[in-house]
C-alpha cells in the first residue's frame, strides 16, 4: 500500500498565540502566515475572528493573501460566532470553519448547564449554519479525551450527517495516555457508521507531556489530520509540536505517511515564531533547541566524531539547523579538545594533546563551558612553554 498523506493544521496563529505574552498584531500574524504556506502545512487556524476585530481583521487579510493552505477560522457553535468567522473567510481561496462545543460530561454539565442530547442538536445545527457559508467545515468536539467514546460516536456521527468534512477529536486537556487516545481513535474508526465521509483529525495538549505521543497514536489509529504549532506553542504546557511529528513521520518510514512540510524550513520557522512572539525556544528541545545537536560528554564526542549516525538520528541539514556543535565542558574529551584545536587552525600531535588536556582540564572546571578564547589562551601558553624548553 503506498503511503499516506498526513495533513498538517497549525494552530501557530490561533491555539499558538494564546500563549500569555504572545499575542501577534496583523502584521506580523500575515508574515508568520506567509512563512507557514511557504513551510508547506495544509492548513494554517488563521485566528478566532469574533474574539476582537484586530483578529477578525488577521483572519481577513490572511484569506486574501494565502494562495494553496486552507485558511481556517474558529467558532464556537454558536450563530454569530459562525456568521463573523464566515465574514473573515469570505475572500479565501480555500475556507474552513472550525466550529465544535465541549462534549464530556464536564463541559456539558459545568460549562454548558445541559444534556449530552442537547449537544448533539447544537453540535448538528452548527456544522448546518456552518454549511450555508463554506463547503468545508471542520466540527471540534471539545475535551473528547474526557468525553466517553458511546457518546463521543454519536456526536461524530450526527456531525458527519450534518456535513463536517473534518472532525476534530482534541484532547484539550492533555490528559490521554497514547494506547487510550489511539483506541479512542480507533473506536471511532470502527464505531462510527459514516466515518467514510469525513476526516478524523487530532488535537493533543501537552499537560503531561505527552501531545507529540498521542498525535502519533491518533494517526496511527486512522486520524488523517494532525493540530499542532511550531515549537509547540499553546494553552498551558502547549499543543503538539509541528516539527517533532513532522520529524517522527519522515524518520519512521514504516509508519506508512508522508506530510508536505519542507523539512528545511523547521529550524528557521522556529526562530521567526520565537522571535515574533518572544518565547525562547527550551535549548533541549527536539529537533528545533539550541542542544538538539550539541554533544558535550567525551564517549559521545568520540562516537560522533568517528560516524555521526553514533549519536545522531537526524541530519542537521535536514531539519535547517546550523549543524552538529562539539562543545567543551569537563564532561569532554581528547579527540573532542583535538578536533576543536584543528578547527581553529592548530596542528597539535597527540602527544600535544595529551599535555595539554591537563591544563584544559584544569580550565574546564571553573567554567560552564570552554570557549575559542579560552582554547587560543591555552594554545599560545602552550607554544611558548614548547619555545623556551
Ligand atoms: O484544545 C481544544 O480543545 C481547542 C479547540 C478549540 C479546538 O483548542
Ligand atoms: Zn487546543
Amino acid at each position: 500500500m503506498s503511503d499516506q498523506k498526513i495533513f498538517i493544521f497549525d494552530t501557530t496563529l490561533r491555539d499558538g498565540e494564546q500563549v500569555p505574552g504572545c499575542k501577534l498584531n496583523t502584521k506580523e500574524k500575515i508574515e508568520l502566515a506567509l512563512r507557514l504556506e511557504e513551510l508547506g502545512v495544509d492548513i494554517i487556524e488563521a485566528g478566532f475572528p469574533i474574539s476582537s476585530p484586530g483578529d477578525f481583521q488577521s483572519v481577513e487579510e490572511i484569506s486574501k493573501i494565502i494562495k494553496n493552505a486552507t485558511v481556517c477560522g474558529l467558532s464556537r457553535a454558536v450563530q454569530k460566532d459562525i456568521e463573523t468567522a464566515a465574514a473573515a473567510l469570505k475572500l479565501a481561496k480555500r475556507p474552513r470553519i472550525h466550529t465544535g462545543i465541549g462534549t464530556s460530561d464536564s463541559h456539558i454539565k459545568s460549562k454548558f448547564n445541559s444534556t449530552r442530547e442537547e449537544i448533539l442538536v447544537r453540535a448538528a445545527q452548527a456544522v448546518k449554519w456552518a454549511k450555508n457559508f463554506v463547503d468545508d467545515v471542520e466540527f471540534y468536539a471539545e475535551d473528547a479525551g474526557r468525553t466517553e467514546n458511546e457518546y463521543l460516536a454519536r456526536v461524530v456521527e450526527t456531525v458527519i450527517a450534518a456535513g463536517a468534512t473534518v472532525v476534530n477529536i482534541p484532547d484539550t486537556t492533555g490528559y490521554c495516555l497514547p494506547d487510550q487516545y489511539g483506541e479512542k481513535i480507533a473506536y471511532l474508526m470502527n464505531n462510527v457508521p459514516n466515518i467514510d465521509k469525513a476526516i478524523l483529525s487530532v488535537h493533543c495538549h501537552n499537560d503531561l507531556g505527552l501531545a507529540t505521543a498521542n498525535s502519533i497514536a491518533g494517526v496511527r489509529a486512522g486520524a488523517r489530520q494532525i493540530e499542532c504549532t511550531i515549537n509547540g506553542l499553546g494553552e498551558r504546557a502547549g499543543n503538539t509540536s509541528l516539527e517533532e511529528v513532522v520529524m517522527v513521520i519522515r524518520q519512521h518510514k514504516s509508519l506508512g505517511f508522508y506530510t508536505g512540510v519542507n523539512t528545511k524550513e523547521l529550524n528557521p520557522m522556529s526562530q521567526l515564531v520565537s522571535d515574533t512572539m518572544r518565547m525562547p525556544v527550551q535549548p533541549n528541545k527536539a529537533i528545533v533547541g539550541a542542544n538538539a545537536f550539541s554533544h558535550s560528554s567525551g564517549i559521545h564526542q568520540d562516537g560522533f566524531l568517528k560516524d555521526a549516525s553514533t549519536y545522531e538520528i537526524i541530519n542537521p541539514e535536514e531539519v535547517g539547523a546550523a549543524g552538529s556543535r562539539i562543545v567543551l565542558t569537563a564532561r569532554s574529551g581528547r579527540s573532542a579538545l583535538a578536533f576543536r584545536f584543528h578547527k581553529l587552525g592548530y596542528s597539535f600531535t597527540r602527544n600535544d594533546v595529551d599535555t595539554l588536556y591537563e591544563r584544559f582540564l584544569q580550565v574546564a572546571d571553573t567554567r560552564k563551558e570552554v570557549m575559542d578564547e579560552d582554547l587560543h589562551g591555552l594554545a599560545k601558553a602552550y607554544q611558548a612553554s614548547a619555545v623556551t624548553a
